[in-house]
C-alpha cells in the first residue's frame, strides 16, 4: 500500500466514531425486544455484567491489535503474528460482518420506510400498528427497495472517506440523538399506568431464568459494542495517540446507557398504552423484531405534535442505524482493499452488491433474517471474541501490549491493572465466554 493512511483527527472524533458504531439498531431496536424475550430485568443484569467482564477489555484488545498493526482485521493478524493460522480469526470477523449486514441492512431499511410514514403524516392515522408494521413485513420487494436505498447510502459515505464519512457524521448525529431519547424517556415515563413497564425492566424475577438467558445477553453485549468482528480492530487502526481504557469505558457507557434509555422508552409505554394488561408480556414477545415499530408510534400518538416527534425520531434511528451499518461495511471493505489491492472504489462496490444479494434473501425469507441475526450474535460474535481474548491474552507480547495500553509509558496505570487487565483476557473471558456457550447450547 504506498498510500498514506488516515488517522481520525481528534479525540472526540474518535470516540463519536466509535460510539457511533456501537449505538445503532442494535440498543433502539435490538435491545428491547431481547429484553422482553427473556423477561426484562435479569437480562439486564447479566447484559451489564458482560459488558463490564467481556466488553470493556475485549474492545480495548482490538483497539491494541488495531493500532499496533494499522492494517484492516485480517491483515492485522497476519502482521502481528505472520506464519500463524491467526488471520482465521481475522476472516472469521470479515465474514461475520457481512452475515451481519445480510439482516441489519434490511432492518435499517424499515427505518426508512418509517421515516416516510412519519413525513407524510401518515403514520399519525393508524390505530392498528401491529397490522401497520405487518404489512411491511409480508412485503418483501418494499423492504427490499429501502434496504437497496440504505445500503448504497451507507457504500457513498464509505466512499467519501474514513474522517469525512464517518467521524464527521458521528459527532454531529450522536448528541441530538442522545437528547430526543431522554425527551421519549421522560414523556414514556410520566404516561399513566407505566410504573408497571419500570418494574419489569428493573425488578429482576428470578422465575425469568432460563439457561438461554446469559447467551441471549452476550451476544446482545457483543453485538451492541460491536465487538467479536474485528470492527474496533478496523477502527482501532485508524486511532492515534488515544487513551484505550478510557475510550472503551466512555463507548461502553455511552452504549449501555442508549439501550437503557431505549428500554425506558419502550416498556413503561408499553404497559400504559395496552388494552389488555393481562397480557402484555405476551404481547410484548410477540412483537419480536417489531416490538419498536410497533410500540413507539403509539407512544407519538400520545404526545402534541407527533409527525413531529415521529419524524424526528425515525431520522435520527437512520442515522443511528447508518454510523453502525458503516462501520460493518468499512471491515469488509477495508480488508478487500488491502489484503487484495483493489481500489476502495471497486471493493465497496462489491460488497455493496453481495451485501444486497443477502438483503434480499432475508427480505424474502423471515427464516433467514432470523437465522443470520442468531448465528451472527450467539455464534460467530462470541467465538471471535474468544479468539480475541486469547490472542492478546497469550500470543502478543506482554510488553507491546502495555506499550499500546501506556501509550509507551506515558499513561499511568498501576501495574496491577495491567495485571488484572491479562488475567482476564487470559482465563476469565474465554472460559466465561465458552461457559455461557455451552450453558446456552444445551442448558
Ligand atoms: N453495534 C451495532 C448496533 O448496536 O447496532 C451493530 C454492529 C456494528 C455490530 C458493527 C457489529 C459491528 F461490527
Amino acid at each position: 500500500m504506498t498510500e498514506k493512511r488516515v488517522t481520525f483527527a481528534s479525540k472526540i472524533g474518535i470516540v463519536a466514531a466509535a460510539a457511533g458504531s456501537a449505538v445503532g439498531l442494535g440498543n433502539i431496536w435490538r435491545f428491547p425486544s431481547q429484553t422482553a424475550d427473556s423477561g426484562g430485568a435479569l437480562f439486564i443484569l447479566v447484559y451489564i455484567g458482560c459488558i463490564l467482564f467481556f466488553g470493556i477489555p475485549l474492545m480495548m484488545s482490538e483497539f491494541i491489535i488495531g493500532r499496533g498493526s494499522r492494517a484492516n482485521s485480517a491483515g492485522a493478524f497476519h502482521k502481528l503474528a505472520p506464519g500463524t493460522q491467526w488471520k482465521w480469526v481475522g476472516r472469521l470477523g470479515v465474514l461475520t460482518g457481512f452475515v451481519i449486514m445480510g439482516f441489519y441492512m434490511v432492518v435499517c431499511g424499515w427505518t426508512l420506510d418509517y421515516v416516510l410514514q412519519a413525513l407524510t403524516g401518515g403514520l399519525h392515522n393508524i390505530t392498528d400498528f401491529s397490522a401497520n408494521f405487518n404489512n411491511l413485513r409480508s412485503n418483501p420487494l418494499r423492504q427490499t427497495g429501502w434496504m437497496i436505498l440504505f445500503t448504497l447510502m451507507t457504500a457513498f459515505f464509505i466512499l467519501s472517506g474514513v474522517k469525512k464519512g464517518i467521524e464527521q457524521s458521528s459527532k454531529i448525529m450522536m448528541p441530538i440523538l442522545f437528547l430526543l431519547l431522554i425527551i421519549l424517556a421522560l414523556r414514556s415515563v410520566l404516561l399513566d399506568g407505566s410504573s408497571a413497564g419500570l418494574a419489569f425492566l428493573f425488578r429482576p424475577d428470578p422465575t425469568h431464568l432460563k439457561p438461554t438467558l446469559f447467551l441471549d445477553a452476550m451476544g446482545q453485549a457483543f453485538f451492541s459494542l460491536s465487538i467479536g468482528m474485528g470492527c474496533m480492530i478496523t477502527y482501532g487502526s485508524y486511532f492515534n495517540n488515544t487513551n484505550f481504557t478510557q475510550t472503551a469505558v466512555q463507548v461502553s457507557f455511552l452504549d449501555t446507557l442508549v439501550a437503557i434509555l431505549s428500554g425506558i422508552i419502550i416498556f413503561p409505554s408499553a404497559f400504559a398504552l395496552t388494552s389488555n394488561p393481562d397480557t402484555i408480556t405476551e404481547e410484548l414477545v410477540a412483537g419480536g423484531p417489531g416490538l419498536l415499530f410497533i410500540t413507539l408510534p403509539e407512544l407519538f400518538n400520545q404526545m402534541p405534535l407527533s409527525a413531529i416527534w415521529g419524524s424526528l425520531f425515525f431520522c435520527l434511528l437512520a442515522l443511528a442505524a447508518l454510523t453502525s451499518s458503516i462501520s460493518l461495511m468499512e471491515v469488509v471493505t477495508l480488508y478487500i482493499h488491502e489484503e487484495y489491492q483493489f481500489t476502495r472504489k471497486r471493493s465497496t462496490l462489491l460488497v455493496a452488491t453481495g451485501v444486497i444479494l443477502l438483503g434480499i434473501g432475508s427480505s424474502f425469507s423471515s427464516d433467514l433474517f432470523n437465522l443470520m441475526d442468531l448465528v451472527s450474535a450467539k455464534v460467530m460474535l462470541p467465538l471471535g471474541g474468544f479468539f480475541i481474548s486469547l490472542f492478546v491474552g497469550w500470543y502478543l507480547d506482554q510488553k507491546m501490549v502495555a506499550a499500546q495500553i501506556t501509550n509507551e509509558g506515558t499513561i499511568r496505570l498501576g501495574i496491577g491493572f495491567l495485571k488484572a487487565y491479562i488475567f482476564l483476557l487470559r482465563y476469565i473471558a474465554p472460559l466465561a465466554i465458552l461457559a455461557v456457550f455451552i450453558y446456552g447450547l444445551v442448558g
